[in-house]
Order: C-alpha cells, then sequence, then structure tokens
C-alpha cells in the first residue's frame, strides 16, 4: 500500500488511480507543448479551421467542466459560467457557442485567466477521482477516459495549429530548437533512394476479414462495433501538380482555385523546394515521407504512381501485423522521418510519422450506435463528405493511437500532418 492509500486507510481500486495519474500526465503536457510560445502566440487564429492555443487550453477545460464536473456534482461551480458559450466547440445540444471563426478574437478571459481555469478544473477533477478511489466506480469515470483522449486530440491541434499560425508570419518564428536527427537504433540504417523505390510491396491474399475495435480498452464509438469485411488480395507499399487526367473532378477544381503547385508549407528557394517545420524553415529532405498534402493530391500522386490509396479495411489489416510504435510526438521532433530498414519484412512506417489518407469515405461502421446523450454529437454526426486518415503522426501522442483508430477530414485539408501510402490490386 502506498502513503497516499495509508492516508485513506482503504486499498484504492488502481483503474481510478491510474487515470488520476494519467490525468495529472496528460493535462501537464498540454501546458509543456504551450511552454514555447509567447503569450501573444496563443491569441491568434490563422484560418477558420485552425484555434488559438489558449482556445485549445480552454475547450479541454470546458469538456471535463461541462461532462464530468458540472454533471456529477450539483455543487460544483464553473470560474464563469460565460465560458460555456466561448469554449463549446460544436455541441448543439450543450447550448449557442461563439462563432468558431471569431476564436482568434477573445483577447478575454487572458492567458493567465485561461490557466487558472484548467487549474480550476484539474483541482476539482483530481479531488472528484480521489472520493472515487473511496467507493464504487462511479458511472462518469468513462468520460474522464473520454476527456483525456479528447485532451489528446487537441494536442495534435495545437501543434498543427500554431505550426499554421506561424507560417503565416513572414519572419516564420522557431517553435521548437532546430530539428536534430535522431540516431538510428543499433543495426537498422536509412534507406537510399533506389531501394525505396525497389522495396515496399507486400501481399496480402483475399478473405474475409475483421476490422474495427472489440475491447478491451479505450476506443473512439466510431471504431464499433468490430465487423467482417471481404477484402480483395492486395499489395500495400513528383510532379503530377499539372496533370488533370490524373486528378479527381473535385480535387482538380481545387488546385485551380487554390493555386496548389506543391504540398502545404513548400517554397521554393533559388531553385531548391524548402518547407516550414516547426523548427523553423529547412530544404526538403528527398528521403522523409512526404507530408501536409491534401486527399486529392494524395489520390492524384497514387494514379501518377500506377497505384491507388488503401481503403482503410486493407490498411487495418495490414497494420495488424505491425508493433505500435513508430515517431509520434514523444520523439520532439514533430516532423516525419526518412524510412529505416528493419529487416522484419512488414510495412514500415504504418504508425507515426504521418497520419495516412485512405481511400474510404468516413462512415458508420455496420450496427454503429453514438453515444448516450449530448456526447453522441463526437463522432457521428460528422460521417458525411470526409475521408479516414490512419496511423497518427509525428504530432500524435504514442498512446492516444490504435491500430483500429479512424481519423477523418475534408478531402482538402492540407494542415494536418497527413501523406500517402500507396496500395495495389494483386
Ligand atoms: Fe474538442
Amino acid at each position: 500500500m502506498s502513503v497516499a492509500n495509508a492516508v485513506h486507510g482503504v486499498e484504492r481500486p488502481a483503474p481510478v488511480r491510474d487515470l488520476a495519474e494519467r490525468f495529472r500526465r496528460i493535462r501537464a503536457f498540454s501546458e509543456e507543448l504551450s511552454r514555447p510560445l509567447a503569450v501573444e502566440d496563443y491569441v491568434i487564429q490563422s484560418m477558420p479551421d485552425a484555434s488559438p492555443t489558449k482556445w485549445h487550453l480552454a475547450h479541454t477545460s470546458w469538456f471535463f467542466d461541462t461532462f464530468v464536473l458540472a454533471a456529477s456534482d450539483p455543487s460544483y461551480r464553473s470560474p464563469d459560467p460565460r465560458y460555456g458559450h466561448l469554449f463549446n466547440s460544436y455541441y448543439e445540444s450543450v447550448g449557442e457557442r461563439h462563432c468558431r471563426p471569431r476564436r482568434g478574437l477573445l483577447s478575454r478571459p487572458t492567458v493567465e485567466e485561461v490557466f487558472a481555469y484548467r487549474h480550476h478544473v484539474d483541482r476539482h477533477l483530481l479531488a472528484l477521482l480521489d472520493r472515487a478511489m473511496q467507493g464504487e466506480s462511479p458511472e462518469w469515470l468513462p468520460l474522464v477516459e473520454l476527456g483525456l483522449h479528447h485532451e489528446q486530440q487537441h494536442q495534435e491541434l495545437i501543434l498543427t495549429d500554431i505550426k499554421h499560425a506561424f507560417h503565416a508570419n513572414p519572419l516564420r518564428p522557431v517553435y521548437l530548437s532546430p530539428l536534430t536527427p535522431a540516431p538510428l537504433p543499433a543495426g537498422q540504417r536509412g534507406l537510399s533512394g533506389e531501394e525505396r523505390e525497389l522495396s515496399g510491396w507486400i501481399s496480402y491474399p483475399a478473405g474475409l476479414r475483421e476490422i474495427g475495435h472489440d475491447g478491451p480498452g479505450f476506443a473512439f464509438d466510431n471504431e464499433s462495433p468490430r465487423h467482417p469485411e471481404w477484402v480483395a488480395a492486395f499489395r500495400i507499399d513528383d510532379g503530377g501538380y499539372a496533370q488533370p487526367r490524373l486528378w479527381l473532378s473535385e480535387g482538380w477544381k481545387t488546385v485551380a482555385a487554390q493555386g496548389w503547385e506543391a504540398p502545404l508549407y513548400w517554397q521554393r528557394h533559388d531553385g531548391e523546394w524548402w518547407t516550414m517545420t516547426l523548427a523553423g524553415m529547412r530544404r526538403v529532405e528527398a528521403d522523409e515521407p512526404v507530408c501536409h498534402v491534401s486527399y486529392y493530391e494524395a489520390d492524384a500522386y497514387a494514379q501518377w504512381a500506377d497505384a491507388r490509396l488503401p481503403t482503410e479495411a486493407e490498411w487495418e489489416v495490414a497494420a495488424a501485423e505491425c508493433p505500435l510504435e513508430g515517431n509520434f510526438v514523444e520523439s520532439r521532433a514533430c516532423h516525419p522521418r526518412a524510412a529505416v530498414d528493419d529487416g522484419a519484412g512488414r510495412p514500415r512506417q504504418m504508425f507515426g510519422d504521418v497520419w495516412e489518407w485512405t481511400r474510404s469515405a468516413y462512415l458508420p461502421y455496420p450496427g454503429y450506435r453514438p453515444l448516450a446523450g449530448a456526447l453522441g454529437e463526437y463522432n457521428g454526426k460528422f460521417m458525411s463528405n470526409q475521408m479516414v486518415l490512419r496511423g497518427g503522426s509525428c504530432a500524435t501522442p504514442c498512446d492516444h493511437v490504435r491500430t483500429t483508430y479512424r481519423n477523418f477530414f475534408p478531402p482538402d485539408a492540407r494542415w494536418q500532418f497527413s501523406g500517402v501510402r500507396l496500395a495495389r490490386d494483386e
């Protein structure tokens, strides 16, 4: 029995204690991600899809405030009842909200007040968890778990949104100290360009496969139920921007309308491509995975390469054989890395580095049921006009992602760490 347990005189149920430790760690990591910023950086919003860091820090606190604290304790009081209006993202059933594209106009509450809000929520939530350790497992406990995964989603958004904001600044501010490539693990070496061309096609036989989540452990509602899918035999593994025959019609229109000629953040200097990273501008490295491409660009690249994007079922079948490890936010690189030859004969980099666009529309699985109540709005209502991405990125916390995890974005979105994996029919 630990000292803390002895003080209360009872053996604490381990899951609640673990949850409290994870709560502390994950909440602290959001603040750690914010630390390199100057106070002015917290407030700006560079486009309607991106939110200020200050808003992310407050909104993730509002989530616990509303769905756990206020719902479970009638005596609980939020520090300011108006915060609900400012920091509700899209929950219609919880009430009216501040307009999303105008989040950057909120100079008040101040950054300091938002941190005070976070610490208020932390104190009350930890006290609630402490009380829960004394008795039966309360019914709101899974909502704390959901709130932590929600916070981790926003940790990635803090990074992608501040990268977009810094790119909008001609000074190209640096968020991280300049990237130093991590040494490769012993016995491994990077692949040459020629080796990458020749390698990477792994065959999978046709068959009835199961995909989706079936416990134990946390998963979002959109990953269930686990269900069979027929998967036909398949194989999984420069310059297509000016050829309309390679593009989906909507994609080509977007290329023309937006003037795209390279991935987001690429810029030409003296005949060389440079790119914005969270460590500032640097030359594009030819052996690093391309990122910040839309679904349209990923699909057009696949056409150019005489291939296609994998379906999400194919991706999950291939990923099921891979260890859940890779270049996640914990590596502190916040930038994709070149592939490494690990000699394992499995697809490389299925996890981490870049989210991989699939050709699957984001739709409910057969038998899908959204969560009850307001949290039913978390995932289900976005199942239209978006595509599924899989595998996590260099900005995703490692313990946030799973083989069954379904990320989703509109096909023209480019500001996430999104990239390409190819597939071919067998
Ligand atoms: Fe959110």
